[in-house]
């Protein structure tokens, strides 16, 4: 987890500034009300939206996603800084996840995320100054049977090696996927199934997911 510290005393966005949500962009975080209960409950997919279309989420960006979702800019705020996939400043046009739990560090996940510090030249939460990568540790990324993992943007990459490290890391496709996961959030309203990256439909919608149990 991560905390933002914030000089009170010097506004954080300039008031007289144009919108940086582009009005594509406001609306298609409008379009998820009908699939919620509230419009606070809009909150984390409006997040993956913003920083999948600029890249990180500005402080700017903050308050017209408050204002859409007619909330506090400090309930924005405390999300953000709670997920460290979250971005407040400018990341490397890859970011590669390096997964820190217990099945992977088993397996050599330690190593592994060495050997990335080692040939990319940086730490944790850093980018590379050709501004190609940054380097970031999580909890379990859900692949432990296939530790140790790593993700580059949306790809996962299992089973990884200290000597696939090089490789993995010359790949111009190292973060093709066939559907990316942010563009889930697309479907339509009303419509709670959608196809997951694996092809597989996933149930979006919990009453659903009961009634099927
Ligand atoms: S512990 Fe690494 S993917 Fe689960």
């Amino acid at each position: 987890m991560s905390w933002i510290t914030v000089n009170r005393n010097e506004p954080a966005i300039d008031p007289n500034a144009p919108p940086i949500l582009s009005a594509a962009l406001c609306e298609k975080i409008r379009s998820l009300f009908p699939r919620y209960d509230t419009k606070r409950a809009v909150l984390l997919p409006a997040l993956h939206m913003v920083q999948d279309g600029l890249g990180h989420i500005p402080w700017q960006a903050m308050k017209e996603i408050a204002d859409i979702l007619e909330i506090h800019p400090s309930d924005v705020i405390d999300t953000i800084s709670f997920y460290t996939h979250f971005w407040t400043h400018p990341k490397g046009m890859k970011v590669i996840t390096a997964c820190r739990s217990v099945s992977c560090e088993t397996m050599g996940g330690v190593a592994v995320l060495l050997e990335l510090k080692k040939q990319l030249g940086i730490g944790e939460h850093e980018t590379t100054p050709d501004g190609r990568f940054s380097l970031v540790t999580e909890e379990c990324l859900a692949g432990c049977d296939h530790a140790p993992c790593l993700l580059i943007n949306e790809k996962l990459h299992r089973c990884v090696k200290v000597e696939d490290v090089g490789r993995i890391l010359a790949d111009d496709n190292n973060d093709r996927i066939s559907q990316k996961r942010s563009d889930l959030f697309d479907a339509p309203a009303g419509d709670s199934k959608s196809k997951d990256v694996s092809g597989l439909e996933s149930t979006s919608d919990v009453a659903e997911m009961k009634a099927s149990e």
